[in-house]
């Protein structure tokens, strides 16, 4: 299991945890520059995405700083982002005002406390490949949407063409560690960033993954020359 530190016996969850914690104040920042602003648009496509079907109550899992959460900030539907680092969402809670039908809650996306069949829409943007059980969430997600529903994931992948595969080892392995060093401080986080990313199941074989937790009906889309992806599943009826 890769996990951000190698040299220490927590368990990765943990150790996610601490991580994010660590570097919530520079997770924004750092995110713009490291995806040359791009991240921006990747989340845009998730929010298109999960408008499509009029959805009243959308779950964002593993929100950090919510920003996925936050592009539903002015549609007439109920946001609930959830995600276990205290102070990403800390970061996330001083971006909304009162008014806004956008509320962060503390919860472990492998074990969550809604019921079932809560949700219209679940998205996931960089989350699934930092779970310790990936299948564990993958079932709980399904678990809380509702029957028919949609599940929406953004993650990292790694391009098949072989230039781009080359400029993006270059850019991931030299580059996003010595930006994690400068920027956020840790460069730990951003070295397990890049591997983290090498090694997660990505396109056809992430599909699998969300086949045999129940899903179907499973389209990929390939952003940015295929350094994202985006995953949509249905829940079945
Ligand atoms: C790379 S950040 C992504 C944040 C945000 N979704 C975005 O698009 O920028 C990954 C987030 O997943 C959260 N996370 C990882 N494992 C989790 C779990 N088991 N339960 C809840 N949140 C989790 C981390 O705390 C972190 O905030």
């Amino acid at each position: 299991m890769i996990k951000p530190y190698n040299s220490k016996q927590d368990s990765k969850k943990l150790q996610i945890k601490d991580m994010f914690n660590d570097i919530s104040s520079r997770y924004d920042q750092i995110n713009k520059i490291m995806t040359l602003n791009m991240d921006k648009n990747w989340r845009k496509v998730v929010y298109d995405l999960s408008m499509q079907d009029s959805p009243n109550k959308i779950i964002d899992i593993a929100t950090g700083t919510g920003d996925i959460a936050l592009y539903f900030a002015n549609d007439n539907v109920e946001v609930i982002g959830v995600d276990n680092a205290s102070m990403m969402l800390d970061i996330a809670n001083k971006k909304i005002t009162e008014e806004l039908n956008i509320q962060f809650q503390l919860e472990d996306a492998e074990n969550m406390s809604f019921e079932d069949n809560t949700f219209d829409v679940a998205t996931v943007g960089f989350g699934v490949r930092n779970f310790e059980d990936l299948n564990k969430g993958l079932r709980e997600i399904k678990r809380v949407l509702k029957p028919g529903k949609k599940l929406i994931i953004l993650e990292t992948a790694v391009p098949s063409f072989f230039i781009f595969r080359f400029g993006y080892f270059l850019y991931t392995k030299l580059i996003v560690p010595i930006l994690g060093k400068m920027i956020a401080k840790n460069q730990q986080a951003y070295q397990y960033l890049s591997t983290s990313a090498e090694h997660f199941p990505h396109g056809k074989e992430f599909q699998m993954i969300l086949e045999k937790s129940g899903f179907e009906n499973i389209k990929i889309k390939y952003l940015s020359l295929g350094v994202v992806n985006i995953y949509t599943a249905i829940k079945p009826e």
